[in-house]
Order: C-alpha cells, then structure tokens, then sequence
C-alpha cells in the first residue's frame, strides 16, 4: 500500500477521520449499511414526490441525507500520485508524463466522461465596448461579445460579459459561468439579456424558461465586480445555459450535438455530458480572452459556483493555461471526497441530473469504494498551479469537510514540486482562511452561496501567487528578417553554432563537452530515453533577441525546443497543419500561450525562430516582480506579440528533470544575477539546428 493510502486524516475538534488501512471486509461493510439507508431514504423520496411533486422529493433527499459525522465510515483513497501500473510518481516530470496522464483519464472514464476537442473560436457581429463607471466611482471597460464556440454556423453562441480595469497595462482575470445569464449578475442595464434555455425560477425572473427583464441583478451579489475591478482584476462571465442547457434532455441543443457527439439513444459509458460540456466551453472562451491585449493571458483564473465549481475545478484540470483554480461549495463531483458518506451521494446527484456526468459514473451509486478515483484527484490536477477550495458551514449538502479532506489529500502532487499544498490538516474554525502553500481554503459562516468575502479571500491568494506585478518596460519594435536562409548574424551578436565551422558554444548538462553530431554544417541532437540530453550555452543574458534555424524529424513528434534560461520554452514540434495549434505546438510558449497562427512547416524543411526575450525580474527573496515577455515570429510570421509569463510552467525544466550540480550551479547564479544560458532541448528527436546566436539586449 502507497503512503497515500496510509495517510491518516484529522478534522478539527474530537473527530479524527481515519483511512482505512486496507481493511477492507469492514469498508464493504460500512459502504452495505450506507446504501441501505439510502435505498430507504428514496423509497421516501419516491413516495414524498408522489404526495407533493419533485421539489419536495429534493427536499426531503436533502433532509435525509447523512449529516452526522460518525456516520461517515471508514474508507481507502486511491493513491493520488499512482502511475499506470500502480506505482506513484517519484518527481514532477515522472508525474507530468506517467502519472498525471492516468489519473486524469481514469476522471475522463469514470466521472466526466472523455475530454472534447478544441475548436477555433470566432466572434459574431462586432464586440460592444464602453468606458464606464461603477458604484462608488470605479471606472472599468465593459466588454459583450458573442462567441461561437464551436466555428461552425449551427454552434450554439455564447455571450461574454468583461469588466476590465482601466489600468493601461493587461490585467488578470477571473472567469466564471453563471446560473442564471449575465443580466442577472449585475445591475449595469446595458448587459445583453441571456437568449439561454435556463431552469424556471420565478423569484429571480426566469419564467417559461427565458430570462425576463425582471431578472436583472437577481444574482449580482455573486458577482462583486466593483470590489474585484477596483484590486486591479477583471472579471468575465458567461451562462452556463449558452453550453448545455441544464436538463436531462439538454444534449441536443447542446454543444455536444455540434461536436458531432450522440444525443439520444445508448450512450457510451465514457461519453462526456453537461460538466464536461461546461468545461469545454470556459476553455473556448479563454481561447478568445487570451487574444485580447488587455488582458494577461498568462493570468486568467477559473472560478465556480456549485455546479459551475465542478465544471470549473475540470475546466481547470483539462486546461492548463487556466493559472489558478477556484472551487465555490462545489461538493459532490466537485470538490468533496466520493468516499465520504455525507450530505449529497452519488446515488443523489445522478438520479436528479442524469446528464452532468458520464454514463459510467452512475454505476457507482452506493459504491463510491469500487470507484477507481476520488475527487482529491481531480484537485491534484490543479498542480503546480495555485488551487483554492471554499465551503461554506451551512452548506452540508457539499460536505464543507470533505471538500477541505479533498484539498489535503491532493497536496502530494504539489509536493513533487517542492511546493506545499495546504499546509494543515487541521480543519479551520468558520472564516478562517488558511494556506501555507499553493492549495487555499476557508470555511465561511452561512449557506450555499458566494459572496463578496469569498471573492475577496479568492483575490488574496491570487495576488499571493500570481502578483499583480508590472511588466518589464517594452523594449523598441522588433521586425527580424526571416528569409532568405540561412540567415547571417547581425553585430553584436554571440554566435552559439554558426555553420558548422567553429565547435558549438555549449556544454553538456554536466559542463563537459556535447555528445551531439555536426553533420554536413547543422547540429543534430542526440537524443536519449530519458530526454535529458540537452546542451547548455556558456554564454550567459538577461534580456536577449534569439535567432535559431532548425528542421525537425518525424521521430518523436519532432519534438525539441529552445529553452531560454532553462526556464521558459519556445515550442519546437512538428505541428504543420494542426488547427487550432495549442500551447504545446510549434510556436507557443511551452504552457504559456498557442502561437497567434500556426507558422510551422513540414518535417524536413528549414524553420527559423526569432526570438526576443525580456526576463522576469526578481526581488531578493527571489519572488518576481516584473513579469517577463515574449515577442517572437516563426517563419515569418509573428506567432507571440508581449507574451507575458511568471514562474516556470513546466515539469520538464532541466534544474528539475535531469538535474546536475552543474545546473544547480547555474540555477542559483541566475536567481542572484537574473542571467542565464539558452538550452537547445532532447526530447528523443534528432531536430537540427544551424545558426544560433544571442544579441543581448
Ligand atoms: C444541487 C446539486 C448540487 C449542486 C447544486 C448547485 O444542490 O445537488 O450537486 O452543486 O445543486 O449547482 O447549485
């Protein structure tokens, strides 16, 4: 059994929870006597829906519901950092290549259902702006545009809401889905009323399933923009209803149906349903928010409420460009432990909304033991990125301490970074925010809701972990030329590998001489099983226009890169035709963001980059306090226009994978000086280069 699974849970007060130690007669036990309860509880439930409709049939699920903590059972977690055959992940890159990618398909397979392809996003009509100022004298931007999510005519649309602050510089961002459509979150009465299907709800004005002009500001006080503006965020939204209208027969006018996905009929049991939907649908609308030059692309957080919370929390897990992941009162299939026998089961969620999840998560009702996952996981998919998970007392129907138990369990897999999760396992009293490391939480007094202060304990932890920090000042306009090739180098530049003459300026990963090839004037990596075998220039530079031929093989994807500082990747790949190309194709900022067009050409033919870097600078503590920037063109075409980016993103950075003193060496110098060197990346593909050179900047 892993350590995972050993690990012991204690909650606040006198109840210590315990994970079984594999005793498993008595988890089958505990799991027999709980399905039976609530075998009763519906029979109830049935016959309450029969007397008095399906409202109180909820009610009295509800009211039935296990709210008593010693009822809860013992039980075993699957292992957060397990890998394909069992064995946890051992370093962030194990992770990132082994681990995380199974876990994550074991959600797709049993909770949520496979993930949906990404589709080129494209705007209807023209966008509508206006300056405008808010309660108390705070003056925003206010965006509405309608996006087609899925490019094609039929698509479903859905309209975006921003409030941007006016800072002249971009501005992170908070998305969420709304319930109830953008009208309803705000009392500006220029908001466009939602054209969404929506559940009836008379008091906040949705009747015959439209919104109503009565719905206006219904649910504002979810959505503080004054507050959040005025801190220097930006907040978007859009309604859930514009992706998949939320009722079991919602697929067909779904996006869903567009994606050329069934419908009706016998679904197959990992076909994705609405929270996948949702999900699918935040990462189209980051698509186009990540376009803007307002706002900072590598700085757009992932908030949701409740169901909007799931559908957030596998936004998040589907999406790494999502920077910071926020879970509202998310519970069950959200947030909460599936294994916890507490406030809304399986058995519940599925019965009254059969098309959130895939097919085979229904399966699991009454068996939340058998289930191959548990929702700890689905956090841990956050990492290394800023996670924060929010309960609220009253809310008992998410389980508020499951959803904390959640948050704890996941934390091995920021561990692997060096980063601490929580950093408590102590459940914190009500509005007690806690969160020494990347995972937040706070249980707040009253119900199920989210309010101002939750928003305010959300852009706590954002500026804690993403800053809201200045940009290095742009540097004049850069206009390389990219053909004819090979290009030659301008002055003042420091040849890497010109055409073949002169020995590479490089070193191994462990100072010595290279172990790749000159042939015929290019230098061709040597590739090796563990993709370590990088090279490391000697030169040194902060800030630094970047030039590199190079032609990539069909082996491996083509896969290779220029990793600047050893930190920071410009994507080399074979991507040619790939549309949209992502944040992992040619051209991208490897994690950061997709190239603007896809510039790349065909395995076997020249390709340029250049590249000009503008490097995060550092306070003492190490702690940035001015993003870095990335303008580069490929091919002749400008593919990243300021990029800004701030910690490393990926799991394969050379001070973390394939690490050597030499590298420690170097790693430590660059947090005192801010100067690096450029490494040319193995990635198991023998890419060529030929001239590469630097010009400091
Ligand atoms: C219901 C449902 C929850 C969900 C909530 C919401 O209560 O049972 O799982 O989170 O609705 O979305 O408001």
């Amino acid at each position: 059994m892993s350590t995972a699974t050993e690990r012991r849970l204690s909650g606040a007060g006198s109840l210590a929870l315990e994970v079984a130690r594999g005793g498993r007669t008595g988890l089958a036990k505990v799991t027999d006597m709980a399905w039976r309860r609530r075998v009763f509880r519906l029979v109830v439930g049935l016959w309450a829906a029969g007397a008095c409709g399906v409202s109180c049939m909820v009610d009295s699920l509800a009211a039935d519901a296990n709210y008593e903590e010693a009822a809860v059972g013992t039980y075993t977690l699957p292992d957060v950092l397990a890998g394909p055959d069992g064995r946890p992940a051992t370093s962030a890159a194990d992770w990132a290549d082994r681990c995380r990618p199974h876990q994550l398909a074991l959600l797709e397979a049993n909770v949520y259902g496979r993930r949906l392809p990404p589709t080129l996003v494209s705007v209807v009509g023209d966008p509508e702006r206006a300056d405008v100022t808010l309660a108390g004298g705070v003056r925003a931007t206010r965006l509405q545009v309608r996006l087609k999510l899925a490019g094609k005519p039929e698509a479903p649309a859905a309209d975006v809401l921003l409030y941007l602050p006016q800072s002249g510089r971009p501005v992170p961002v908070f998305l969420n889905l709304n319930f109830k459509g953008n009208q309803a979150e705000h009392s500006d009465p220029a908001i466009w009323l939602t054209r969404a299907w929506l559940p009836n709800d008379e008091k906040s004005g949705i009747v015959g399933n439209r919104a109503t002009e009565a719905s206006r500001a219904a649910n504002a006080r979810r959505w503080p923009v004054e507050a959040m503006v005025a801190r220097g965020y930006g907040v978007a939204t859009a309604c859930y209803g514009d992706i998949f209208p939320d009722k079991p027969d919602g697929r067909a006018e779904s996006v869903l149906a567009t994606l050329g996905r069934p419908v009706d009929g016998d679904l197959a049991p990992d076909e994705p349903g609405a929270i996948a939907a949702w999900a699918w649908g935040l990462s189209r609308i980051l698509d186009w928010l990540v376009r803007q030059p307002e706002i900072d692309a590598t700085r757009v957080i992932v908030v949701g409420h409740s169901r909007n919370g799931k559908a957030a929390l596998w936004a998040g897990a589907c999406d790494e460009r999502f920077a910071m992941v926020v879970s509202n009162e998310s519970g069950c299939g959200g947030a909460a432990l599936e294994r916890r026998n507490y406030g809304e089961t399986t058995a519940d969620i599925t019965r009254r909304f059969p098309h959130w999840f895939c097919p085979k998560y229904s399966t699991f009702a009454g068996r939340a033991a058998e289930m191959p996952t548990d929702q700890h996981v689905l956090l841990a998919m956050a990492a290394p990125r800023p996670l924060y998970v929010a309960s609220a007392i009253e809310d008992r129907w998410a389980d508020p301490r499951g959803e904390f138990l959640a948050a704890v369990e996941a934390g091995p897999a920021w561990k692997l970074f060096g980063i601490e999760g929580l950093g408590t396992s102590e459940w914190p009293p009500v509005d007690t925010p806690v969160g020494g490391g990347r995972i937040g939480y706070h249980v707040r007094s009253g119900g199920h809701d989210l309010l101002e202060c939750d928003w305010q304990r959300f852009a706590d932890f954002a500026d804690r972990h993403l800053g809201v920090v200045e940009p290095v000042a742009a540097t004049g306009e850069f206009r390389p030329v990219q053909q004819p090739l090979p290009a030659a180098p301008p002055p003042g530049a420091i040849v890497l590998f010109g055409a073949g003459e002169e020995p590479p300026a490089f070193t191994s990963m462990a100072g010595s001489p290279i172990d790749w090839k000159v042939e015929n004037g290019t230098l061709v990596v040597n590739t090796t099983n563990g993709h370590a075998n990088h090279i490391v220039s000697r030169a040194r530079f902060q800030d630094a226009d970047i030039h590199a031929e190079f032609m990539v093989a069909a082996e491996a994807h083509g896969n290779s890169g220029i990793y600047i500082h050893g930190h920071y990747e410009m994507q080399i790949y074979d991507s040619f035709g790939v549309e949209p190309p992502t944040e992992q194709d040619e051209g991208s900022l490897y994690r950061f963001g997709p190239p603007l067009v896809n510039a790349s050409r065909p395995v076997g033919e020249w390709q340029v980059y250049d590249i000009r870097f503008i490097a995060p600078r550092r306070d003492a503590s190490g702690r940035i306090v001015k993003v870095g920037s990335v303008t580069a063109w490929l091919n002749g075409k400008l593919v990243q226009d300021g990029l800004m980016f701030t910690e490393p993103r990926s799991p394969y950075i050379p001070y973390r994978h394939g690490v050597t003193d030499y590298l420690r060496g170097i790693e430590s110098e660059m947090r005192r000086t801010g100067r690096g060197p450029l490494f040319l990346q193995d990635h198991g593909s023998p890419t060529r280069f030929r001239n590469v050179w630097i010009r400091p900047l």
